[in-house]
């Protein structure tokens, strides 16, 4: 047991060569070329979570320095909402693009990540350092959305856009991790937390390694508990109930679940939006159900009591008398 509990296994399997990234293949190539040449320009990496950005920029910085990678002086990975404040932030980019680079080093590298948590003014001075020190320095920015990512900067720079993984390739990358950990996975587990994990590869490797702390056989269950999901089956009870008219049951179902599983409130409701477009009712009637549960979703975030807006959206479901 002690022994599951090491390292995460999110940086234990990080890939170390670009070669072992899974999908962004056209990323991949692009980058193999920068390598290979020596040179690249300033780069914005943007996609989803959990897609391989931070680890491509870090691969990059290997495969470039190989032994000479060293923090602060051949690279620097600073992330933009660093709690220091972006004016330290500043002031460590600054000094870092200034001083030349080693002389048998073409040229540093500053992975910024998160930088779409940077101001508009905190990325025009960021700019203006991505300009005057290009020479010694090209940046590799990490966001989620590119569009938030002054123009300035964007047209200084070249977008790579991450897609979200496929889950076959979540899968494939999943199941040389259950080898190489000896851990015992079935099918049904597997899937559900491909399911759960849409397209974030960290999502879906935290996962299996919390469920690998609990059971040394890991099933569908165990995965959707770690997730803090339900199964989708009581989900669609709960609207089900509901739809019918059946407040108390659909009430009753509600609360035992919320009990055994100590959901939030959102993220009951996210389920049962995953779960509205899997009910056999018409079209018209589960776009009035996604209505409901938009307007209890925005009720909730402004502070509503979590109970009683749950128990609102099941006496607005009944009320719509489908
Ligand atoms: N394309 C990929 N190929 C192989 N492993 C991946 C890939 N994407 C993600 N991973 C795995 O998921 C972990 C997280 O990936 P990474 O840090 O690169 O995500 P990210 O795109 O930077 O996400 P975020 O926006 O949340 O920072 C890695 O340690 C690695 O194990
Ligand atoms: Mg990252």
């Amino acid at each position: 047991m002690t022994e599951k509990l090491r390292k995460p296994w999110v940086e234990q399997y990080r890939p170390m060569k670009l070669a072992d990234v899974v999908n962004q293949s056209e990323i991949i190539s692009r980058l193999k070329q920068f390598i290979k040449d020596k040179a690249m320009p300033h780069l914005i990496f943007a996609g989803p979570a959990g897609t391989g950005k931070t680890t491509c920029a870090l691969v990059m910085v290997r495969e470039i320095y190989g032994r000479k990678m060293t923090p602060n002086i051949t690279f620097l990975e600073l992330n933009a909402s660093d709690e220091r404040g972006i004016n330290v932030i500043r002031t460590i980019i600054k000094d870092f693009a200034k001083a030349k680079p080693p002389l048998d080093i073409p040229f540093k590298i500053l992975i910024l990540d998160e930088a779409d948590n940077m101001t508009a003014p905190a990325q025009q001075a960021l700019r203006r350092t991505m300009e005057k020190y290009t020479r010694n320095c090209r940046m590799i920015l990490i966001c989620n959305y590119s569009n938030k990512i002054i123009l300035p900067i964007q047209s200084r720079a070249v977008v790579f856009r991450f897609s979200k993984l496929s889950d076959n390739d979540i899968k494939e990358r999943l199941k040389s991790i259950v080898v190489k950990e000896n851990i015992k996975i079935d099918e049904s587990g597997l899937n559900a937390l491909i399911k759960v994990s849409i397209g974030d590869l960290r999502r879906a490797i935290n996962y299996l390694q919390s469920s690998s702390t609990l059971s040394d056989d890991i099933n569908e269950d165990i995965i959707l508990r770690i997730a803090g999901e339900v199964p989708s089956e009581e989900i669609k009870k709960i609207l089900n109930y509901s739809i019918k008219g059946e407040l108390q049951l659909s009430k009753l179902t509600l609360d035992k679940l919320i009990r055994e599983y100590g959901l939030s409130g959102s993220n009951l409701i996210r389920q049962m939006h995953r779960e509205v477009y899997n009910l056999k009712i018409s079209e018209e009637q589960k776009i009035e159900i996604i209505k409901i549960l938009a307007e209890i979703e925005y009720r909730l975030s402004q502070g509503g009591t979590e109970i009683i807006q749950l128990n609102a959206l099941l006496a607005k479901i009944v009320l719509l008398n489908l």
